[in-house]
Order: structure tokens, then sequence, then C-alpha cells
């Protein structure tokens, strides 16, 4: 192998290796969103009382029921009644969390209710949290409750831990009370932030020194109908007024029911700018075009406001008070004011409101997910123009649609071109060998003009959907081979993300997924690994590489590419051995400047093609460091078999 230390090519975009974060899979409430109580307002139109039950055996409890009288807010206005005969521990209602509730024996956690009494003499709650046999882990009493709304906090301890715990509250005395925003929170959050989030998920995140952040979705972003998109709008400001939403991946399956699925926003747009932040990472919010999701509805915002008699009549199957196109562009240019415009704009004001006075400098706005065909790009248009009319310097993330080699997505990305989209979003499932074999696909893209997000990808084990497909090292190692494709393109691919992101080990709809968790604990797959390895090694300059013989990159199963590392004076050479020998490589450093004598070798990797990691065993397959020896610019190594490595060499260019 030849480095061309002495012939660099173009620099590596900062974003290049980052995040694809979805609602998907648990992956916000009862994953990244800490918050334990589900359902906490008892708004979930569907049913109220969803993850709540009444305490069993409560004969004393006369009744509990969710009404609409003088609530907390306009839009918090559905609140629990529990009303008692005569005064018993039974009394109340018990909240399951998600998949039951993670609890820390000593951690702290943060209880809070908005409570007022009614007719009776109840004096207050009895607050108690247990684990999934129902006993105590800690008891705390709310006490002095009034006739009007009031919030009252207290910190709980656990004596012990449980995976799977809940929360009582039941009344003190006979009577009624009423109850609303219940919280159980822990007070461990990434930062310490009220409302933050998780800290050992976010601290993988982190660990991975993520170029940039893309969320909320996915399909999520599109929403089953247009009614269920995601609207940004609904998901700041007052975390006890964002109204929940049916999430588009609630669906009973067989392995993956989860027809409890909301979103509860209490990990909003707010949090997801705050959260890029905190990361180091480039936050990249992608917004809805005006269209539901096409696989599953053929929802269209009309692209005028007199589409009922205009050219966009029939289209599609709209509702008469479907918001038109301009609805979603002005959410656009919000969004944008409200990431970086100054406290006296109307939307800037409501980020500094939120504790954020500095803008989050915004970059990039995604228009769009997963869409295609003539629809898209007739709303695409107007989005765009809108958009760099008022904010020039933003860049647009377009999408070209699911399948990156139908004629339908090369019409689009045509047609993106043309109108100078700055980057397009293409995304691929497929089999692990479809990785290894199309490690040339940006081979002959254009290098001017328009740039490619290789926005979600993961190699299948079994097929698209399927729910046994597994995070094995024959799919890790063979996306680690084809991103060798992407760094050796870096001047038309400056992003790119595995997708999903999360999967809780209970409540899951989609495999595989980078990261798995339950309620206490969480581990990276291999995929993860191989992901942190890209992202931990970027490099500032693509260098070329070239094979003895012009073999071409992934002829006979090797695979590598070649960065020079300015900032510290490395060339990272990351290789990828898919057989079951041990490969010596010699790799010549063509025109390297200052070669140290000892290089950092990042080995992944595993006999075993089937081998996944697991809660129980986290780190089966993980990243083991060695030194090795350099002497000359011709450097020698011995790749172990099926492995993925990253040769760290002192040397500049
Ligand atoms: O990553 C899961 C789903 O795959 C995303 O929501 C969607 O964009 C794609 O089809």
């Amino acid at each position: 192998i030849t480095v061309q230390v002495n012939k660099p090519g173009a620099p590596i975009a900062k974003t290049m290796y980052g995040l694809f974060f979805e609602d998907i899979n648990f992956a916000a409430d009862g994953g990244l969103y800490p918050e334990l109580v589900k359902n906490k307002s008892f708004e979930i139109a569907d049913n109220y009382l969803t993850g709540w039950k009444g305490i069993n055996g409560a004969a004393a409890l006369k009744t509990y029921t969710v009404i609409s009288d003088r609530p907390i807010s306009a839009t918090n206005n559905h609140f629990a009644r529990l009303t008692a005969a005569t005064a018993s521990p039974d009394a109340g209602l018990i909240n399951e969390g998600f998949r039951g509730m993670g609890l820390k024996q000593n951690d702290e956690y943060t209880f809070s209710v908005y409570a007022r009494r009614g007719p009776g003499n109840v004096t207050g709650l009895t607050v108690t949290l247990e684990d999934e046999k129902g006993k105590m882990l800690a008891q705390s009493q709310v006490s002095g409750l009034t006739n009007e709304w009031k919030k009252y906090s207290v910190v709980m301890k656990p004596s012990a831990t449980a995976a799977k715990g809940q929360l009582r509250l039941a009344l003190n005395g006979a009577g009624t009370a009423d109850i609303d925003v219940i919280s159980l929170f822990p007070k461990d959050t990434y930062k310490n932030r009220e409302n933050g989030l998780r800290t050992d998920l976010v601290q993988l995140l982190k660990d991975m020194n993520p170029g940039f952040l893309r969320f909320p979705g996915g399909c999520i972003v599109e929403g089953r109908t247009l009614n269920e998109r995601y609207q940004w709008k609904e998901t700041i400001g007052d975390v006890a007024s964002r109204v929940p939403l049916i999430n588009r991946w609630n669906m009973e399956f067989k392995h993956r029911s989860t027809p409890d699925y909301y979103q509860s926003f209490g990990l909003g747009f707010f949090e997801y700018f705050q959260l890029s932040e905190d990361i180091g990472a480039e936050p990249v919010p992608i917004l809805n075009v005006g269209m539901a999701c096409q696989f599953n509805s053929a929802e269209l915002a009309p692209t005028t406001s007199t589409a009922t008699s205009g050219p966009n009549a029939g289209e599609g199957h709209n509702h008469a008070d479907d918001p038109t196109l301009d609805t979603f562009i002005q959410d656009a240019l919000d969004l944008i004011e409200f990431a970086n415009g100054p406290a006296s704009s109307p939307w800037g004001a409501k980020r500094v409101a939120m504790g954020h006075a500095a803008p989050f400098n915004l970059k990039f706005i995604g228009i769009g997910n997963e869409q295609w065909g003539p629809q898209y790009l007739e709303r695409y248009e107007p989005f765009m123009k809108a958009i760099k009319a008022k904010y020039p310097t933003i860049n647009i993330v377009s999408s070209a649609g699911p399948s990156p080699d139908g004629e339908l997505f090369d019409k689009a990305s045509k047609r993106l071109r043309e109108l100078k989209a700055e980057v397009i979003d293409e995304h691929y499932y497929a089999k692990p060998d479809w990785f290894r074999q199309n490690v040339g696909r940006y081979d002959n893209y254009p290098t001017t003009g328009t740039k490619i997000f290789a926005g979600e990808y993961a190699a299948q084990s079994v097929a698209i959907g399927s729910p046994d497909n597994k995070n094995s090292w024959d799919c890790a190692i063979s996306e680690a081979a084809f991103m060798t494709g992407l760094e050796r393109n870096a001047d038309k691919v400056v992003m790119a993300s595995y997708a999903p992101l999360f999967a809780h080990v209970e409540a899951w709809q989609w495999t595989p997924d980078m990261i798995w968790f339950d309620n206490l604990k969480a581990y990276g797959t291999p995929n993860y690994y191989v992901q942190k390895m890209y992202s931990t090694n970027p490099g500032t300059t693509m260098l070329p590489v070239q094979r003895a013989g012009n073999a071409k990159n992934g002829q006979d199963n090797l695979f590598s590419s070649a960065v020079a590392d300015d900032k510290t004076g490395e060339i990272i050479v990351k290789l990828v051995n898919y057989s079951t020998e041990a490969r010596p490589v010699a790799i010549n450093l063509q025109g390297v400047k200052k070669l140290g004598k000892a290089g950092k070798a990042t080995v992944l990797a595993s006999n075993d093609l089937n081998a996944v990691n697991t809660l129980e065993q986290p780190t089966n397959v993980a990243p083991k460091e060695e030194s090795f020896k350099v002497s000359s610019s011709n450097v020698t190594y011995t790749l172990a078999p099926n492995s993925f490595t990253v040769l760290r060499i002192p040397g500049k260019r």
C-alpha cells in the first residue's frame, strides 16, 4: 500500500462522522430522556391513564378519573382526581414507568407533583418508590395541600437498586385530591442539567467525538399523517405544557410490541440543540417538507393556499384544515431564528427565555426526510428559496428518497444538483456484502457542487426491517470496509451517520441499532466501535492510497483509506482485513516528513463474524490498543484475521 503523503487531497469536513438520532425504540422517553413517569400529565388522548393503574385491592378507593375542571393550563387540561370514601393506604395510583423505572441505590431522584385538595380531609400524599415485587425502596410525604394548584417537590433516595421499579401515590386521609404533572427525575443528569439527559447514554455519544447530531429523525419527522408530523414549536418552552403526540413507531408486532409509544417532548428542540452543544456536534435539525410519510399515506400540504381550486386541487388525501406549505416554510424560518436570532427577535427571545442567551450557531437545516418524486421537489424548491433569501449562509440538507439506486432517486439527485443543493441525504440499509461491494460507490461522483450526506446506513444481517437482524461483527466490519470508501471520497461525502442510534432491549421496533440499553445499563455494539474508531480518528486532510499492481480498494478483501492529522502531526491509516487469515501489510508513506519512532494501533477484531455484544458481555467485540515500531517510511504491520485497524503514525506531510 502506498499512502501519498506528498499528494494531499481536500480537507476532511469537520462534520464528516456524526450521529443520527430518532425517537424510535424508546430512544427519547424511556431512554435518553430520563423522566421515569410515563404520561405524567394525563394528556394522552387515546387513554388518559396510559401508564397508570389504580392500586390493587383498593376497596376504599371510590374512583379515580381524569377530567377537565380548572386545569393547570389550557394545554395541560387533564388531571387525575383521587377520591377515597375512607382513609386507606390503598387509595391511589401506580405508575409503571417505561418498562419499569431504573432506580439506583442511594442516587437522588426529585419527585414533584402539582396537587390541590377537594372536599373531605385529605392532608397530603404518600409517595413510595418500590421494586417490581412491591418492596419499598424509599418513601416520602407531600403535605399541606390547599384548594389551589401548587407544585410540591421532595428528593428521594432508594435503599436498593431496581431495574424495574415503580411509583406509588396514595392519599393521606379520606376525601378528594387532584394531581397532575407527576415527575420522578434523576438528579444525576448529564452536566447536572434540570430536565437533563441520561448520563451514561450521553457519555457514549460524547466519547465518539461526533461532528454533527441529526434530529429528530427519521420517519418521525413526517408522521404517519400530516396531523401526526413532528412540530418543533410544540416541543419548546415550559416542559409541563408540552402536549404528547402518538409516536410514529407506536406499533404492535411480535417481539417488539410498543402500543404505548408516545412522545412527551420533554426532550424537545431546545434540548436537542443543548445536547449538540454539550457533545460538540453541529446541530442538524430535519423538518417536515409538507408531506406525510410516503410509506404510510399520501397526505401533502397544498403548495398554494388556494389548493382546493388551484393546480394542487385533489392532490393527496388532504383535509380542509391541513396547513399549506407556507406554514411549513415559516416553521423553518422561525427555527433558524429560534436557534440563531437575537433576544430582540420573537423566536430568539424564546430561546433566551429558556436559558440560552447565546445563539446555537445553527449552520444546517434538513428539508424532508427520505422523500422522493416530483411532489418532494415541488415542495423543496420554494422552501429552499425562502431560506436562502433570508439566511443565505445556512446549508440545506435535501432528501432524494430511500432507494439510492432507483430511477426516482437519480432524477431527484439530478434536479437537486441543478438547484445547487448543498447536501443530499442518501440512505442505505442492505446486506453486509452490499457494503463491501459498494465501497467504490462515490468514486465517480462529481467533486464539485452538491455534497453527500450518508445520513442513514446500517448492514442488515437478515433483511431490512427484520426483527431478527443482529449487530453482528460481520455487519460492523462490512460497514468499516464501506467507510474506507467514504473517507477516500471525503471531497464528496461531508457527513455520515449510522442509523438508528438507540434501542431499549425491551421496547424496540427496528434492528440493528448502534447502542442498546435497559433501564440501568447500556452498551455499544461492534458497529458503535467502528463508528467511534472513525469519528475519533477523522484527520484533517485526505491522502490518496494506492494498492500494489493497481488493485482496487476492497479487491481481495483488503480495504484501506488514509488521512493526515495536521493538528497532531500524524498519518492515520485505516485498514480492514475481511479474511480469516492474518495479513502482513507494507505501507509506504511516500514523502512523509518528521517520522516518529512508534505508532499506535487500535484494533477491532473477532474470529467469529456472528459475534455480538450484549448487556452481559458489553465488550465482547471492542477495540484494543497496542504500539508498534516505526523504523522507516516503509511501515510494516500484520493485520489480525477479520479485523478493522486504525494506525496512527507520527509523521507530517
Ligand atoms: O432508521 C429507521 C428509519 O429508516 C428512519 O426513520 C427512516 O428515515 C428510514 O426509513
